[in-house]
């Protein structure tokens, strides 16, 4: 396709986003449904798994706890089991936490407005206006990191703006009443056609290999504990094998957890929190 640089006006660029999408969109389960906890759980998901991943666990998550007022209800462990392979369970915490207060607040029926949402244990400003976009198909930009890139390549010649001047851009591009479509077919272009698109500028340079982050130490705990509890001593020798830290390392990054509520000590024992 020939070049379209940022010169371009909005309705040229509106049209060159869906024409492409009519030829390239992809068939996404929660892209099936307008159940505002359904588009939460994806969306939590989304946020730090590919989309494939994401895809397989969609489905069992959701059969297992497929309202909000039984996610609110289920014990903590089921739920981490629940989320094995996507990582980050942080965000499972977070999404049954939401669930109890959507009951408490709400009688298990999700607010529609993203002030109301943004209040809520772990959905920030992203989260909630993706809820109302892909829920309550409202005419809200979404801005999130490939969307951003979008705008920066086609109407800032890939210079980086500050967040004001992209929002700005999202919002006089966003065609109105259409708003579920078009940021549908921005993930699209974002995931399909960006990488094509956009210089790799230093990807992946000056980061930290995975196993020597604390996040790699949390999984591995986290996965332990999902077969079982186990003393202090027993579970720190499984893991300085899985993971080759020193202990100190190992009881700092437990006592993270304990306090963040995923892992808890019952009768001498560290278990998943419940
Ligand atoms: N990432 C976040 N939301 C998404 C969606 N609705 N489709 C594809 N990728 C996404």
């Amino acid at each position: 396709m020939s070049h379209i640089n940022s010169s371009m006006t909005i309705r040229t660029f509106q049209k060159y986003i869906f024409s492409w999408w009519k030829l390239n969109k992809r068939d996404l389960p929660w892209r099936h449904t307008h159940d505002p906890y359904k588009i939460f759980i994806s969306e939590i998901m989304l946020q730090q798994t590919q989309v494939e991943r994401v895809i397989a666990k969609y489905h069992e998550f959701l059969s297992r706890f497929p309202r909000a007022t039984i996610l609110a209800q289920a014990p903590l462990s089921g739920v981490l089991i629940a989320w094995k392979g996507l990582g980050y369970n942080r965000r499972a915490l977070f999404a049954r936490k939401a669930a109890v207060e959507i009951v408490k607040q709400y009688d298990g029926v999700f607010p529609r407005n993203p002030t109301q949402l943004m209040k809520l244990p772990g959905i920030g400003v992203y989260t909630s206006k993706a809820i109302c976009v892909f829920a309550y198909q409202m005419d809200l930009p979404l801005v999130d990191t490939n969307i951003r890139k979008i705008i920066t390549h086609f109407f800032y010649n890939d210079v980086i703006q500050n967040e004001k001047e992209i929002e700005k851009k999202a919002l006089e591009l966003l065609p109105k009443g259409k708003s579920w479509e078009w940021h549908q077919a921005l993930m699209d272009f974002g995931a399909l056609e960006l990488p094509s698109l956009v210089p790799k500028t230093a990807r992946g340079k000056g980061k930290i290999p995975f196993k020597d982050t604390n996040r790699f130490i949390r999984g591995k705990i986290i996965d332990v504990l999902r077969e079982g509890s186990f003393p202090e001593n027993e579970l720190l020798v499984i893991l300085s094998d899985l993971t080759k830290r020193d202990e100190e390392t190992l009881v700092k990054n437990l006592q993270s957890l304990i306090k963040e509520g995923l892992v808890s000590i019952r009768n001498g024992k560290y278990g998943l929190g419940t």
